[in-house]
């Protein structure tokens, strides 16, 4: 690239006169199109509980979900990612309630299904939320077995497609599950279900609070590195992505967000597909507690957002997503 010209006779200053000429020459903006909300479901009836490592985000009992719902449908939020918080009396080592035509998330599809058939919906498909041991997969001989895993996992999507969910989103890190969701979907017929391939997933340290929030941290033995990925490596992610791809994945998600902006720019340049990325709950909890003790402005928030913008998301993941729509719509 050629620069024109150089000081004086250039001053770069000069389009940051004014807010308004600073809003004309932007390259990048947010709008609500570009936001998932992800919500929690508990059991019981009439509850909206706080949760602690989470300030601001709630767990949601069924009957209760319309008035978040109302919220997203309000400012025009496209979809949203559902996520239970399963009692543990209903976890065990296989996950078993993750194939509970009656668990919370299929009861979650149908309210949202009947009652707000315009907002779109995605589900996570791993076990860890119904597991006894916290993992994404089951344990055969002291190890997350991959095979044996997707054969569930295989079901889980199913019943997720069957109760209406849009978009399945694999987060498990399993080798091969997205080829065989996308055969099992097809051959029932599913053919419009997208699948977003939690492609990228680092073995991150920054998912402490949702563990908390889906009820599996104080359950989780070891940890999840022999299928999340290891966050000292770029080129693999390439090997993740396409391989993903091949096999079907319709969207990839790229996990977390704020430490992996390279991986983000990288895979938005190399391949053509939409990436959306996840603002995960450590980011979000460092964030909004900064923010809450007025030791970051709240402008830090969409600085954040418009980080992944300028890498090369299509949308995001945020807990912040209703909060970032309030405040696009007082803006306009
Ligand atoms: C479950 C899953 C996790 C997240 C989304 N789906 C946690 C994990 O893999 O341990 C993390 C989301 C967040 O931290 O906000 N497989």
């Amino acid at each position: 690239m050629k620069t024109v010209g150089s000081y004086p006779k250039t001053r770069l200053r000069r389009l940051r006169k004014s807010k308004w000429l600073r809003n004309l020459v932007s390259e990048n903006n947010i709008s609500n199109n570009d936001l998932v909300l992800p919500i929690f479901i508990r059991e019981g009836k009439n509850k909206i509980e706080q949760i602690k490592s989470m300030p601001g985000v709630n767990r949601y009992s069924v009957d209760k979900l319309d008035t978040i719902l109302n919220e997203v449908r309000k400012f025009k939020i496209p979809m949203v990612a559902l996520f239970p918080y399963t009692p543990n009396n209903k976890k065990d080592d296989k996950g078993s309630e993750a194939l509970n035509p009656n668990n919370l998330i299929c009861r979650g599809l149908k309210v949202i299904k009947t009652k707000f058939p315009d907002i779109g919906v995605m589900c996570d498909v791993a076990l860890d939320p119904y597991t006894s041991h916290g993992h994404d997969g089951i344990i055969i001989k002291n190890k997350i077995d991959n095979d044996e895993t997707i054969k569930i996992l295989v079901k889980q999507a199913l019943l997720q497609a069957e109760m209406g969910c849009d978009i399945i989103a694999p987060s498990d890190m399993m080798d091969g599950r997205v080829g065989a969701i996308r055969k099992a979907l097809d051959k029932k017929k599913f053919y419009d279900v997208s699948i977003l391939s939690y492609a990228i997933k680092y073995a991150s340290n920054f998912y402490g609070p949702f563990r908390d929030a889906v009820g599996s941290k104080s359950k989780l033995k070891k940890n999840k590195k022999t299928y999340q990925m290891d966050y000292r490596n770029k080129l693999e992610s390439f090997r993740e992505v396409g391989l993903d791809i091949k096999e079907g994945a319709d969207l990839v998600m790229i996990k977390p967000g704020m430490f992996y902006l390279d991986i983000i720019s990288n895979i938005k340049n190399k391949f053509n597909v939409p990436v959306i990325v996840y603002q995960v709950s450590g980011e979000y909890s460092l964030l909004k507690n900064a923010i809450r003790n007025k030791i970051l402005s709240e402008d830090a928030m969409i600085e954040s957002i418009i980080s992944f913008k300028r890498s090369g998301a299509s949308a995001i993941v945020t807990y912040f997503a209703l909060e970032i729509a309030k405040k696009i719509k007082q803006i306009n």
